[in-house]
């Protein structure tokens, strides 16, 4: 039940070869940037939080090379088509809609004054798409990666997420936060990403017991971040901060939560107690793993879904199965924490567990699901790998 995540020096090859049957003989410059998966830190890193990511072994890689004209020519193993851009014109939205991600970051370093030259480029992907791993944030690094390459140019790493980020903003329409795009942008081998979304500073946090897995289970139910549900519930953060008056969520306490309940008003109150508990359960959690302490890990974790079940309202009926499911095994069977990850409305979980448990873990987890919803689960451990890099 337990999949094995490609190696990314494989998808290298198999993508030079894509590039060779479709497009150009030869790849000159390959990048990959990673997916991720979040530990704990929900939904709050565009309200100031703190969010404890890391880079998975999953990724996107996109081999290409100049080809001496003023078009991009872009595919992908996904796709018949060859997407043509003409980069002698500020990119804009437009279709297939996958090409919007690669339109917005070309976009975002045309606006740094960069001149980007014509290129013929193939796209493969091990990230399950809509899996709440953050395939489009390793699509907008691998791209600015790419463009890193192309232009002989490298930003900084922070500049580099950031453009992603916007990309996502204007092209896709997501108003997400700095998660994804920092964690695929800074991850590192053994460390996790620990951002303070409030200086907007990444810590690079040790996570290199051999003892500990951490499984990610993908219910297989599709989310579109892009239909409304995330960013309606963005708003409700705002509109909670606006009305307790406050300039920042790290200026809120619990008790201020309480005390403005019937002001607040539902679903904003609930919003509000979950950005809360959230930002304080994600400091505690932080704590407790740096002293191995998976005896307060694990409920924080649990008090995390919980509060995006029940208050933040953004988990669904095949995520609480899986979440059940893993609780049911327990610390007994070697599971220390489980719950939804990403964005929500779909996706995957994130379970905690002992390595020396966790292919009997993956294999109940796996079947116990299929028996309750009649869907095949796609389930695989990840330990935290090198964000976005140039290949070679
Ligand atoms: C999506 C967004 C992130 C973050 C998560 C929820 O993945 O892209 O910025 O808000 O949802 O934690």
């Amino acid at each position: 039940m337990l999949q094995i995540n490609p190696n990314l020096s494989d998808l290298v090859t198999d993508a030079a070869a894509g590039l060779a049957g479709r497009l150009q003989p030869k790849a000159t410059i390959t990048a990959a940037a990673p997916g991720r998966v979040n530990l704990i830190g929900e939904h709050i890193d565009y309200c100031d939080g703190f969010v404890m990511p890391f880079a998975i072994d999953r990724y996107i890689v996109i081999a290409g090379c100049a080809n001496g004209t003023t078009n991009a020519r872009i595919t992908s193993a996904l796709s018949e088509e060859v997407v043509t851009l003409d980069l002698t014109q500020p990119q804009e939205i437009s279709e297939p809609k996958w090409a919007n991600y690669l339109r917005g970051v070309i976009r975002g370093f045309q606006d740094r004054g960069h001149h980007v030259p014509g290129f013929d480029a193939y796209i493969l992907s091990s990230i399950p798409g809509g899996a709440g791993l953050s395939s489009s944030a390793a699509l907008e690094c691998a791209t600015a990666t790419f463009l890193e390459g192309l232009l002989d140019t490298v930003l900084d790493t922070k500049e580099k997420a950031l453009l992603c980020q916007k990309a996502e903003h204007d092209f896709a329409h997501v108003p997400c936060g700095i998660m994804d795009q920092f964690a695929s942008a800074f991850g590192k081998p053994n460390r996790l990403v620990l951002i303070d979304c409030q200086t907007g500073e990444p810590e690079l946090v040790p996570f290199e017991n051999p003892d500990l897995t951490v499984l990610i289970s993908n219910t297989m139910v599709h989310h579109e971040l892009s239909d409304g549900g995330y960013a309606a519930r963005r708003k409700h953060t705002e509109d909670g901060l606006a009305i307790l008056g406050k300039a920042s969520w790290r200026d809120v306490t619990a008790a201020d939560v309480q005390a403005n309940w019937e002001k607040l008003g539902d679903p904003v109150n609930r919003r509000s107690r979950h950005v809360v508990g959230e930002i304080s359960r994600t400091i505690a959690a932080a704590a407790a793993l740096a002293r191995n302490d998976f005896e307060t890990l694990g409920p924080l974790m649990a008090a995390s879904h919980d509060s995006l079940r029940d208050d933040f309202e953004v988990s669904c009926k095949e995520l609480d199965i899986m979440v059940e499911i893993a609780r049911k095994i327990g610390r007994n069977g070697g599971v220390i924490g489980t719950r939804m990850t990403g964005g929500g409305f779909g996706g995957s979980t994130v379970t905690l567990c002992e390595s020396r448990k966790a292919s009997e873990i993956a294999a109940t987890l796996g079947a116990e699901y299929e028996k309750a919803t009649g869907i095949t689960p796609q389930i695989f451990a990840s330990r935290p790998s090198q964000g976005a890099h140039l290949v070679g």
